[in-house]
């Protein structure tokens, strides 16, 4: 039995005026985890937050949260980020020069270790990495803002991962980040994805967090 589609809002295009409010408003509106996508101004031009912002997200919060390492030194930010309460940590293949390594470090810490890669990368860069971790981002954006289109060749990557992952035995977390809303997620569902990020289809003026959660809800579903 497939499981249903678990739904990560990402807090990056929330009001962080009142960070906390929208974070409880994601809860309650059923949000299975918290994307946390955090940028150095150096890996991708933005600067979002590091670890005491976050701190602060998880005392908002009872949810699982995931971070998104969108930063050019990954291991400088792991140990800090576990220490703020961070459950899942994604490290971009393109950064950690010592992949391996790291994912070890984030196990040892007691969190979850997981990958993500760029557009544009092979996925074959997944293949060392893969039966070691325990959730695998594929971007369907270039990371560092939201609010972009989905890249449809993300399609046809979702679905190849997804048939390596079964291949291999994995029980890894198959998670699509960028450009998911009512519009494409049934599609990126339908291609074998686990998990999405949505940040600004959940975190937007046209609409409350509930009734943003519950289209996507229904539209993942071909609603
Ligand atoms: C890009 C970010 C975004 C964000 C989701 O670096 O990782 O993908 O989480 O943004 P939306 O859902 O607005 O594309």
């Amino acid at each position: 039995m497939a499981r249903a589609l678990q739904i990560a809002p990402s807090i990056l295009s929330a009001d962080f005026g009142r960070l906390g409010e929208q974070v409880r408003d994601a809860e309650a509106a059923g949000a299975d985890a918290i994307s946390l996508d955090v940028m150095d101004g150096h890996y991708v031009p933005p600067i979002t937050f590091g670890a005491d912002v976050i701190a602060a997200v998880r005392r908002s919060t009872s949810l699982p949260l995931e971070a998104h390492l969108m930063v050019s030194n990954p291991e400088a930010h792991i140990e800090p980020l576990v220490a703020a309460g961070v459950d899942t940590i994604l490290l971009h293949v393109e950064t950690a020069i010592h992949l391996h390594k790291l994912v070890q470090e984030i196990r040892a810490l007691g969190a979850r270790p997981g990958v993500t890669l760029n557009p544009a990368t092979p996925l074959s860069t997944l293949d060392a990495i893969l039966p070691l971790v325990d959730q695998v981002q594929i971007m369907s954006v270039n990371p560092g803002w939201g609010g972009q289109a989905f890249i449809e060749s993300a399609l046809e990557r979702i679905a190849s991962t997804r048939e390596r992952l079964d291949t291999i035995g994995s029980q890894a977390v198959l998670e699509v980040d960028g450009g998911v809303n009512a519009s494409t997620i049934s599609a990126v569902a339908a291609a074998g994805a686990d998990l999405v990020v949505a940040g600004s289809a959940v975190f937007n003026d046209r609409e409350s967090v509930e009734e943003a959660m519950a289209r996507l809800r229904s539209a993942a579903v071909g609603g």
